[in-house]
């Protein structure tokens, strides 16, 4: 069994099980639906590590963090919004294009093979 736990200071409430490891796309995004929203889920096969955000773009409120195009600043692993390139960490959210926003990023573990997400609210 792997574990790929990413940090996080956030309570976790909730393990979600977002699905199978090989139904998720390599080096890209993909929306999940849970509860009454959606979730953004990224793997990043150079490092093997996998990110979760909130799928909701905070400039003009689009569901649209899953389709952005991902890529690194360094250590820090990003998305790029597709509509209007704001750029976000998926580590700690925080908008890399000197913005005034934010989005929220949750811890993501592998455990049997299903992607699990760590539910914070
Ligand atoms: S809606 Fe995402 S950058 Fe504008």
């Amino acid at each position: 069994m792997s574990i790929e736990l990413i940090e996080s200071d956030k309570q976790v409430i909730e393990w979600f099980a977002a699905g199978k490891v090989e139904d998720f796309p390599v080096d890209a995004g993909v929306a999940v639906k849970y509860k009454d929203t959606q979730l953004a889920v990224f793997y990043f096969s150079d490092s093997n590590k996998w990110y979760a955000s909130q799928n909701l773009c905070p400039h003009k409120l689009e569901m649209a963090l899953s389709r952005g195009l991902i890529g690194s600043e360094g250590e820090e692993p990003k998305v790029a919004c597709p509509f209007h390139k704001k750029t976000f960490s998926l580590k700690t959210g925080a908008c890399l294009s000197g913005d005034e926003l934010e989005i929220s990023t949750y811890a993501v573990k592998i455990e049997d093979g299903i992607v699990k997400i760590g539910i914070t609210e």
